[in-house]
């Protein structure tokens, strides 16, 4: 269901035009000639989901007229691996390639597409599709960057400050509040490249009931709101501490009218009595 989420082509001006040889109805002395125009150099930004499935596409050049066709792969900043096909000898090459999760689409001999799957984070980097026809080398390289969701949550804390964390994103997400409150954030990277951003807050000033925390991230924004009970904004006491003290005050305050009132009315009936 995930698609490549953002693409942007560089395209060089230069191009090449390539001759190709096509026989029409069979009959070869009936030849017409095509002209392809393709830029020599093409580079792609690509962004995929983890766990996903990439596909890389070499340079539209008709099969027939490759002679070598070389994937070169190389992740942080060193070659990893090259994998080769020559159409002459039908043969492939797989020169230092262990990761087998990164393997041709289909067979070469009708498609030369390179694949990944499923895409992990240790997958970041360039993908390059050289091809070598007898009248230019056709590049298509890809700069490819992994996506991983963040897992959002929102919690209440006891003295009365409200936690999100946008857990293991890749890239770091982005939090902001509804409303705005005194925020601390905190962030902690992975050796994975991903990223823990918590944002925890207080609201002092005026009680609120509803706060929400939106989390902004490419592959995609979530919003989670929480009800924060009214006491827990009143100098961080739960309501239900400031209850008990005030019907415990209210009690001893009925027993001491009570004792008054007891001690009043012997003094008035001692009166009455030595009178
Ligand atoms: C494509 O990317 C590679 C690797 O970053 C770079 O060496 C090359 O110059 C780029 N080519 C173009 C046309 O941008
Ligand atoms: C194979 O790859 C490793 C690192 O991935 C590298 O050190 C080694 O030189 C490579 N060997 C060949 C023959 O390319
Ligand atoms: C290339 O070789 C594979 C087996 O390795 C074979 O299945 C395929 O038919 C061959 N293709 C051509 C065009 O000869
Ligand atoms: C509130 O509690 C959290 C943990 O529950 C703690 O990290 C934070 O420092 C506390 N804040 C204050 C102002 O006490
Ligand atoms: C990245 O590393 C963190 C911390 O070890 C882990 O929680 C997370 O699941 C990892 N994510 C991926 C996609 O490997
Ligand atoms: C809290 O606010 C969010 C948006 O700000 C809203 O979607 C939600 O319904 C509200 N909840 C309550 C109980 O008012
Ligand atoms: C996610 O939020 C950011 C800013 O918060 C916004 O620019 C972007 O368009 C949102 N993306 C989606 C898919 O809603």
């Amino acid at each position: 269901m995930w698609t490549l989420l953002r693409t942007s082509t560089l395209r060089l001006p230069i191009s090449v035009i390539i001759m190709v040889s096509a026989s029409v109805n069979g009959s070869s002395t009936d030849k017409r000639q095509r002209k392809l125009e393709l830029p020599v150099e093409v580079n792609t930004s690509l962004s995929v989901p983890v766990d996903t499935k990439a596909v890389f596409d070499c340079p539209p050049i008709p099969l027939t007229s490759v002679v070598v066709t070389t994937w070169q792969i190389i992740l942080r900043d060193k070659l990893s691996c090259t994998r080769a096909y020559r159409r002459d000898r039908n043969e492939t090459k797989e020169g230092n390639c262990t990761d087998k999760r990164i393997t041709w689409a289909s067979r070469p001999d009708e498609n030369l597409a390179l694949q990944i799957d499923p895409v992990a984070t240790t997958h970041d980097g360039f993908y390059m599709c050289q091809m070598v026809t007898p009248d230019a080398n056709f590049h298509h390289g890809y700069h490819l960057q992994v996506l991983v969701p963040p897992e959002v949550t929102l919690l209440q804390s006891k003295n009365g400050t409200a936690v999100c964390r946008a857990a293991a994103g890749k890239p770091a997400a982005q939090i902001s509040w509804t409303p705005e409150g005194d925020c601390v954030t905190e962030r902690e990277h992975w050796a994975n490249g991903t990223v823990t951003i918590q944002s925890t807050c207080r609201w002092e000033d005026h009680p609120l009931s509803n706060v929400s925390c939106s989390v902004s991230h490419v592959t995609g924004n979530k919003s989670l709101s929480l009800e924060l009970s009214l006491g827990l904004i009143i100098r961080g006491f739960p309501a239900s501490s400031l209850l008990v003290i005030f019907y415990v005050k209210f009690a001893l305050f009925l027993v001491i009218v009570v004792i008054v009132a007891f001690i009043y009315f012997q003094r008035i009936n001692g009166c009455r009595k030595a009178l």
